[in-house]
């Protein structure tokens, strides 16, 4: 008989965690659009993905108005984590919450809120991982050019700066950015039909991104001397459909991997994409962009795999996975042997600490009859993966921490509330926060965990 929030009296063996280090750190992720609601609420001004609520674009016509209500209900949320016991909690701030417009007078109302989130999660022992950038840009800098716009670099450092200034006495480790090259392929049309102009806009993107990367390290060094920087990347293996593919597969991983990382870590563009981001560039850039960091962010979820069309906006689309692909409930690649690769290839590549700051399952699920959600195949999932990654320390990468997607089901972006990632079920309607079985199985891992 399992109690009703699905605590069951056994659970399923945990992974080896013998390959890690003794100060491995356990953690979960969250973003602010994805989770906080109140998007009218002291003063904030509108996102991007307001406005894309707005428009009817989100699956089921879903908005981020409500969302988790985190914005109030942000000490249940801490307490969820307590009862994890994670030691880190990665979470973003909105920057529209904090300067409405992007840019100008701060809004006091906003920065307040974070301190009282900070202040609740140091008197709960849990250090915050703080990301300045998790796709919520401020609808009044998207209407100035977004990231097209060179200007965007030093709105950005600004922002860091008040952010830096703010919290920078109880937070100390910084994340730029939430995978850059996801927004910017994303939000640039891939997938769509050619459009040289779309094309060229996102070359543009990509450039300004990287020197806001780098121009908020040194604001944030700056400000936090002992603070402890990283960029977030999604990251997994670009496979090819079939061997035909394997240009544009090639072509993928430069866009889809490289496009952030090499210039951040190893100042240079990737060779493929050097013509399409060099007119762009000014005399300079590349010594602002390449900073040194402190660790390197990855979020990752399974390979992907690319056909070559030369119709598409980039030159490649997504193309099939093998028959015998595993995948997730929602359609996703599932192969925690990708995930040892992957480790295995940023580790020889960027030469810097790997966080693993999201990895997770996705699922369309529903409250049993019991009220509770058992949800093996999430279990199977984290274990699979966790194994991999810890033979992937074994093997020599240097991985340090480990955050699951997502505390709470919250808003999958185009997906909205359809499907569930989190430990915690959400019962949208109540807003009743529901610790699933794998809530109650991580948490017997990192108690275990942090008694070897
Ligand atoms: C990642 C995003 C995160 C969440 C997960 C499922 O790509 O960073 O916000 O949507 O996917």
């Amino acid at each position: 008989m399992l109690p009703a929030d699905g605590n069951p009296a056994t659970l399923p063996a945990l992974p080896p965690l013998t390959g890690l280090r003794r100060d491995f750190i356990w953690g979960v992720s969250t973003s602010s659009f994805q989770i906080e609601g109140a998007t009218r609420k002291d003063g904030r001004g509108p996102s991007v993905w307001d406005t894309r609520g707005q428009q009817g674009l989100i699956a089921n016509r879903d908005t981020g108005d409500v969302a988790c209500d985190h914005y109030h209900r942000y000490k249940e949320d801490v307490a969820l984590m307590q009862r994890l016991g994670i030691q880190a909690y990665r979470f973003s701030v909105a920057w529209p919450r904090v300067l409405p417009q992007g840019r100008g007078t701060p809004n006091e109302p906003g920065l307040a809120f974070y301190d009282r989130l900070i202040d609740a999660l140091l008197a709960a022992g849990i250090e915050p991982w703080l990301c300045l950038y998790h796709w919520d840009m401020p609808q009044a800098i998207d209407d100035l050019g977004g990231w097209t716009a060179r200007d965007s670099v030093a709105w950005f450092a600004d922002y860091a700066a008040l952010v830096a200034g703010r919290y920078g006495d109880r937070v100390k480790r910084f994340a730029t950015f939430n995978e850059p090259s996801i927004f910017t392929l994303f939000g640039f049309g891939f997938g769509g039909g050619q459009d040289a102009v779309a094309a060229d806009r996102m070359h543009r993107a990509i450039h300004h991104v990287n020197l806001a990367h780098g121009t908020a390290v040194d604001a944030l060094r700056a400000r936090v001397p002992a603070s402890s920087i990283g960029c977030v990347h999604n990251f997994q293996p670009c496979r090819p459909s079939t061997p035909a593919d394997t240009p544009a597969a090639a072509l993928s991983d430069a866009y889809w991997n490289r496009a952030y990382p090499d210039p951040q870590s190893r100042g240079f563009y990737p060779p493929l994409l050097r013509e399409k981001i060099e007119p762009h560039m000014q005399p300079g850039d590349m010594a602002r962009i390449v900073r040194p960091l402190d660790w390197f962010g990855l979020n990752h979820y399974g390979p992907t795999y690319f056909k070559a069309d030369p119709n598409s906006r980039f030159g490649f689309d997504f193309g099939a996975a093998p028959a015998d692909m595993g995948q997730t409930p929602i359609g996703w690649t599932m192969d925690p042997q990708a995930f040892h690769e992957t480790l295995l290839t940023v580790d020889r590549d960027y030469g810097l600490p790997i966080y693993v700051t999201e990895n997770g399952m996705g699922e369309k699920e529903q409250l049993d009859a019991n009220g509770a959600v058992i949800d093996n195949k999430r279990i199977a999932f984290l274990r699979a993966y966790i194994a991999a990654m810890n033979d992937a320390a074994s093997a020599g990468a240097d991985v340090r921490g480990y955050f699951v997607w997502s505390l709470l089901d919250n808003f999958e972006w185009e997906a909205g509330y359809s499907v569930r990632f989190g430990l915690t079920y959400v019962d949208y309607p109540t807003q009743r926060r529901i610790p699933k079985t794998s809530f109650h199985w991580y948490a017997d891992l990192i108690k275990t965990a942090r008694q070897q």
